[in-house]
């Protein structure tokens, strides 16, 4: 698959290397610019390339930043897009680092604010999961031990996309929902960081609460 991914940090930088690994044309984008992502691209043979270049004429578009910045990239960024192209949410609110989003405090799942800031759906995977452990811990199928990871979205198909390519990462994936169910596996939800296996991630899941914990909000 082709394969762009705006943000090369530490979840970024995984999913470069592991979808690489796996053969797929991969083309990666920071906020600084390419030149700035040589060693990444060398070390992984995936190219560098600017953030409109990450998401034009590709299969799979994973954005992968700083939550709050998702509304800092640029305007019509996902606009011509296939209409069967999958848009993966990494992203977690962190308000220390985010600042306050005042829809999000009341009560907005993060990736249907993240939809509005690109005006185009999205499929929520890998955000409760380390980025040290989605390196390292995919296991092949039928495996003991074998994380799973939850994918929430309102576009079945696309959704069956990502769940195939979790599955290529070594992970179960496990059909979480709808976006208007995917505060179950934001930070402070039982699955956040738990790497659970299948059964206790569905379990998990719907033990969630959809209040959010003091922890997980803005202190002002
Ligand atoms: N780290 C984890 O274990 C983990 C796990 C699950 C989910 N998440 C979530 O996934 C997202 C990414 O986390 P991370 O830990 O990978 O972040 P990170 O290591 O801090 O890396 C952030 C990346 O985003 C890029 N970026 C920031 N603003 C940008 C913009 N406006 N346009 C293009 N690129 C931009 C940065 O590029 P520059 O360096 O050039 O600015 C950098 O490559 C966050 O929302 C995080 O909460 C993280």
């Amino acid at each position: 698959m082709n394969i762009g991914i705006i943000g090369a940090g530490m979840i970024g930088g995984t999913l470069t290397q592991r979808f690489a690994q796996l053969g797929h044309d991969v083309a990666v984008a920071n906020s600084r610019g390419p030149e700035t992502l040589a060693d990444l691209a060398r070390e992984t043979r995936a190219q560098a390339v600017t953030v409109r270049q990450a998401a034009r004429g590709k299969d799979v578009v994973v954005i992968t930043i700083p939550l709050g910045n998702v509304a800092q990239l640029p305007a019509g960024l996902l606009d011509e897009l296939a209409p069967d192209a999958a848009v993966i949410d990494t992203n977690n609110y962190y308000p220390e680092r985010d600042g306050k989003i005042a829809e999000i405090e009341d009560g907005m799942p993060e990736s249907r604010w993240v939809e509005r800031q690109l005006n185009h759906a999205v499929v929520k995977a890998f955000n409760n999961i380390q980025a040290r452990h989605l390196r390292e811990k995919g296991r092949p199928q039928g495996n003991d031990g074998r994380i799973a990871l939850p994918v929430a979205g309102d576009e079945p198909e696309k959704k069956a996309v990502v769940m195939q390519l979790i599955d290529q990462l070594g992970f179960d994936p496990v059909d979480a929902g709808g976006i208007d169910q995917s505060w179950r596996q934001q930070p402070g939800t039982p699955c956040y960081i738990a790497d659970f296996e299948r059964e206790a991630l569905i379990k998990a899941l719907a033990a969630a609460s959809p209040v959010r914990r003091p922890a997980w909000r803005a202190k002002n």
